[in-house]
């Protein structure tokens, strides 16, 4: 195939987005696999913060980064992303290039843990007031499970509501696939 599939597309976002020395935000840790492909992007001399209300996922992400030996270039906080504001240095604002959202639950774990379009959009709209121009938020949006429809047409009412003069806002999706695929919503400051 030679379309990009969603999570390659998502990567492909961020590989534009962050280079070394940048400042990048995971905002849903999970198991760490998007910590440590932004670790990569940000080389030894950036930051990525990273965010998951389970203790469980930031130690899984702790362990992940520690086996690549990509721990030094993070900062993982055990809350959810609606703090993202209180918790990056004030002095960070207006430098952060990427950031990834990946929703819904994780997999292997409790699926009720979900995450919420309330706290989703608090978090998006704190990082934007983080972002550097050109930077990027990738949201991977999951829909099949319950709640999921909910966060996904609330996420796509506020991404659709946001003024054409901060932000690019981009929708990259199947549309022939079955069963409720992902698809990214990828919102680019100006
Ligand atoms: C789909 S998983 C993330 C998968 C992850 N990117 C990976 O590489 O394994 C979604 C994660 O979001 C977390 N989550 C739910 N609500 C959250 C919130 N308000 N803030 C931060 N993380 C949250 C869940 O605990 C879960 O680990």
């Amino acid at each position: 195939m030679k379309l990009d599939r969603i999570l390659s597309y998502a990567k492909i976002l961020l590989t534009k987005a962050v280079s070394p020395g940048d400042i990048a935000v995971d905002a849903t840790l999970g198991n760490g696999h998007d910590t440590v492909f932004l670790a990569g992007l940000v080389g030894d001399t950036g930051k990525v913060y990273g965010f998951d209300i389970q203790d469980t996922a930031v130690q899984a992400a702790k362990d992940r980064l520690t086996q690549h030996g990509l721990l030094a270039r993070t900062e993982l906080f055990n809350q959810g992303h609606e703090n993202i504001l209180e918790v990056i240095p004030a002095n960070l604002r207006g430098k952060v290039t990427g950031a990834i959202f990946n929703l819904g639950y994780l997999p292997g774990s409790d699926k009720m843990i979900v995450t919420k379009a309330d706290t989703t959009i608090a978090a998006i709209e704190q990082l934007l007031q983080l972002m550097a121009p050109e930077g990027i938020i990738v949201l991977v949006i999951y829909h099949g499970h319950p709640g999921g429809a909910e966060e996904r047409d609330a996420l796509l009412d506020y991404c659709q509501s946001l003024d054409q003069k901060t932000a690019h806002v981009l929708q990259y999706q199947f549309i022939n696939q079955q069963n409720n695929p992902p698809f990214i919503v990828a919102i680019e400051k100006k």
